[in-house]
């Protein structure tokens, strides 16, 4: 069968040999009673990444990001986040459903958000207007095209949202992304903020599972939450055994993963028909958008690349996404450039 090269999501990874092995070799117990032995690892050594109390292991991203948000805010407060933010756009409204919250949401560049337009949108203290009460950070921010929020600036709006009594929390699905690239650690960035959610199965190649970190307290009552979210697992620690590999081997390699992007980035904007700025390109995450001199739109663009071999897909009429991952090499990214220039034709 011929390799399909699918550059979709770097959520497509399946797991390598020697995480399975490990996987089946996990002790194991029922999680909900706390005693599994791997979970409880697992949560220990994200915590102390992270340079948190305690850590909480969840099914999922969405699932860490709105215990978060719940536990943070009562129903009728508002969040204040980037315009394109995962928690706001990407998460099936459940911030809405499951925290009975509403967000305002601040454009940003790449994702980025300009310290004074996230001041002017931050209320006064009235009883008419919405409690503004949390404030969400991404990083690295997935629809800025995998853009790092430079530590500086982190201080910065962190400090603005604990002035105005915001509590802070950072959706760190990439953060090791963000600290492979910048080289400032995940447990730095971490430190501008009361909750910090990570994903495992993203970049760091585990099938499952995302942790959420904090004081001991607050991951007490997010643990409650997660029950309450449907999120408590029984022998988990075969999947938590996938997450301490994951943070075990998996982390510095996602420089690999940013060295690929950088190349492929900079083959497909040798093309007229492609317009992208490969000095942006930092993780393992970019957009290209198509050109008035590209005849077909996105959907038939990536239609033809699938069926030569390359899997992408269509963000927009003429915008579309690349995501570098654990399972492609240097070598797929000429034979992912070549389709793509190919098919564009
Ligand atoms: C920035 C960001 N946060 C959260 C999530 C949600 O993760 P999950 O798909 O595991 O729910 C994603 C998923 O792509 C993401 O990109």
């Amino acid at each position: 069968m011929k390799k399909m090269i699918d550059l979709r999501s770097d959520t497509v990874t399946r797991p390598t040999p020697g995480m399975l092995a490990a996987m089946m070799a996990a002790a194991v117990g029922d999680d909900v009673y706390g005693e599994d032995p791997t979970v409880n690892a697992l949560e220990a050594k994200a915590a102390a990444l992270l340079g948190k109390e305690a850590a909480l292991f969840v099914p999922s991203g969405t699932m860490g990001n709105q215990i978060a948000i719940a536990f943070h805010t009562r129903p009728g407060d508002e969040v204040v986040c980037e315009a394109m933010s995962h928690t706001y756009n990407f998460e099936s409204g459940a911030g809405a459903r499951l925290a009975s919250v509403q967000f305002r949401p601040v454009q940003g560049q790449r994702g980025v958000l300009d310290p004074a337009a996230f001041k002017a949108a931050l209320w006064p203290k009235a009883l008419w207007l919405p409690r503004q009460s949390l404030y969400v950070l991404e990083n690295t921010h997935n629809f800025g095209g995998g853009a790092v929020v430079p530590l500086t600036r982190v201080r910065e709006l962190t400090a603005i949202a604990r002035e105005h009594g915001l509590r802070r929390h950072l959706d760190g699905a990439r953060l090791f992304n963000a600290a492979v690239a910048s080289g400032v650690s995940a447990a730095e960035y971490a430190s501008h903020f009361d909750t910090v959610n990570i994903c495992l199965s993203k970049g760091l190649g585990a099938p499952v599972g995302s942790v959420v970190a904090g004081r001991t307290e607050d991951v007490a009552e997010m643990r409650r939450l997660r029950k309450m979210f449907g999120g408590g697992m029984r022998q988990a620690g075969y999947l938590a055994a996938a997450g301490i590999y994951a943070l075990d081997h998996h982390i510095e390699r996602l420089a690999e993963d940013h060295r690929n992007a950088r190349r492929l980035a900079e083959l497909l904007a040798a093309s007229p028909a492609l317009s992208l700025d490969v000095s942006v390109v930092e993780t393992n995450i970019f957009f290209v958008d198509m050109t008035p001199s590209a005849k077909i739109p996105a959907a038939e663009w990536t239609r033809k690349c699938r069926e030569r071999g390359l899997v992408i897909d269509p963000v927009g009429e003429r915008r579309v996404r690349f995501v570098t991952h654990l399972d492609v090499n240097a070598e797929d990214m000429e034979t992912a450039a070549r389709i793509a220039l190919e098919s564009l034709g």
